[in-house]
């Protein structure tokens, strides 16, 4: 027999994504270890489900085909709920459906989206199961949060199944305009789950604006200058609401004494040389890493920057190994990184520092620290979390961030040295602006990026949300 699940403990505030903020590997001796997932969602959402004592509904990272449920457990002040993915799921609705059509068509289609009617169908099943799992955990009149592209279904089918809750949705990436969306087979399906919340969230304006656009031109729904939508006799908010991090404990780890000390050790590991460039990402096309090589790759063949000068550090966090974009990607990368290396490296000095590898934060944290310069170039990104943890770690206000106009955080971070990350020269012109800029201009640069997120860390985006989602809108 099939051990029985213990009904779940009701909870007035559920989180539901698509990830839970620990991933279960198993070892080839058959140990279980959780670690924390990968990703800016992970990122935002933990402080805020410390704050506020409630439950996190998502996938625990591993697949199990005999459908056996795992139990709640809590883990680090957190109520966690795993939800198992058999191999099919997380080859339809993960990789494929979530990871091969909307992430790509979401992302301005740096990659080409492949439409599948099985993968469709995969994604449509497992919104399903979500939904009953969130209906399952919601105490009467609660508040649900659902998060993401993986789970834009989430929000119809959980009102349907529950009318008394009070339902959210945030999207993490960016919004595509109806010229990309339009393409989708599905995409009034689409927009039809997510109507179901009763205020949708997105990182930027624009794509808040899209949606309206989107349910006006798809659906037939009026839409009001304050951002609402009539939806088949309900109200549904959109707006903007740009996510964060929790800067204070970034910054505490950052200014421990063994933070320094690591930092320095890293800088001295990687020959001392005048200025380091740094690079942290999950390793994804859109992210723009080839671009931001072959930048530094072209200064140092046309000798306008040495290995002595400065060299290059750039982290990768391995990330859905399985779908093909993702492996030519890791080849691409690497052979890029030889490249540079086999031309302008030294025995034990390389120009470059590849690491395809997961950090924990005191480690990422050293790393920000190491750094003169974050290098930031995504070819699209819904807000880039990585540019504001480099922020938070320069406590004395030192180093420089190139961040692309095309990241939701370059709305915000207005001090940075923008760059289209498409224009190579425009990339090397950055480059050496930063390793040759002034220090006093630097610092005043980064004075006001901290001012401005200190105030705008991830405890003022989770509380504007939700206090715009508990204010009940008047018909
Ligand atoms: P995305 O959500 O697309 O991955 P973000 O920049 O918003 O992009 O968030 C990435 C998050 O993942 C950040 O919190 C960053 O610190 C973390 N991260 C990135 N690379 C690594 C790594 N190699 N090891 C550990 N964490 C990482
Ligand atoms: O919003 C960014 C995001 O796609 C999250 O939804 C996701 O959890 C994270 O990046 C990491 O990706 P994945 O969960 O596919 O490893």
């Amino acid at each position: 027999d099939k051990p029985k699940r213990r009904p779940a403990m009701k909870s007035a505030f559920v989180v539901v994504a698509n990830r839970l903020p620990v991933d279960q590997t198993t070892d080839p001796d058959g140990t279980v270890r959780w670690r924390r997932s990968p990703g800016g969602l992970v990122t935002a959402l933990e402080p805020v489900m410390r704050a506020n004592k409630g439950a996190w509904i998502g996938w625990s990272g591993s697949s199990d085909d005999g459908d056996e449920r795992q139990e709640p457990f809590d883990e680090a002040g957190m109520h966690l709920i795993p939800m198992q993915l058999t191999s099919d799921d997380v080859e339809e609705y993960y990789e494929g459906f979530s990871n091969g059509t909307l992430w790509p068509l979401y992302h301005d289609v740096i990659a080409q989206p492949v439409f599948h009617r099985e993968w469709w169908d995969a994604y449509t099943k497992v919104n399903e199961r979500f939904a009953r799992a969130a209906a399952e955990v919601a105490d009467e009149g609660a508040v649900v949060w659902v998060h993401d592209y993986q789970l834009q279904l989430v929000p119809e089918m959980l009102r349907a199944l529950r009318p008394d809750l009070r339902i959210g949705f945030f999207l993490h990436i960016p919004f595509p305009p109806n010229e990309l969306f339009a393409r989708l087979p599905w995409r009034r399906q689409i927009l039809r789950g997510l109507l179901g919340a009763d205020l949708v969230g997105f990182q930027r304006p624009g794509a808040a604006a899209n949606f309206l656009r989107l349910t006006r031109r798809m659906l037939g729904h009026q839409t009001q200058a304050d951002r609402a939508i009539l939806a088949d006799g309900r109200i549904v908010r959109a707006g903007a609401f740009p996510i964060s991090i929790d800067m204070a404990e970034l910054e505490e780890i950052a200014r421990r004494p063994e933070t320094e000390a690591r930092a320095q050790e890293i800088r001295d590991e990687i020959g001392n040389p005048d200025k380091v460039f740094l690079g942290i990402d999950r390793l994804d096309y859109t992210k723009g890493i080839g671009e931001r090589i072959k930048a530094f790759f072209e200064l140092l063949n046309e000798g306008e920057l040495s290995p002595e000068e400065a060299t290059f550090l750039q982290v990768a966090t391995p990330s859905r190994e399985r779908v093909e974009e993702y492996k030519a990607l890791r080849n691409d990368v690497e052979l890029l990184v030889g490249r540079v290396n086999g031309a302008h490296g030294r025995i034990g000095r390389p120009a470059m520092t590849y690491l395809h590898n997961s950090f924990v934060r005191t480690e990422l944290a050293a790393l920000y620290r190491a750094a003169d310069v974050m290098v930031v170039t995504p070819l699209r990104d819904g807000m880039n979390l990585v540019a504001k943890e480099f922020i938070a770690c320069r406590y004395d206000n030192t180093g420089t961030l190139i961040l692309s106009e095309f990241a939701g955080a370059a709305d915000e971070l207005r001090q940075a040295l923008l760059v289209n990350p498409y224009d190579v020269d425009g990339l090397k012109q950055a480059l050496l602006q930063a390793v040759r800029v002034e220090p006093r201009e630097a610092s005043r640069k980064m004075r006001a990026m901290r001012r401005y997120l200190a105030e705008h860390d991830v405890d003022r985006w989770a509380n504007t949300f939700l206090e715009k989602l508990a204010g009940r809108p008047e018909l």
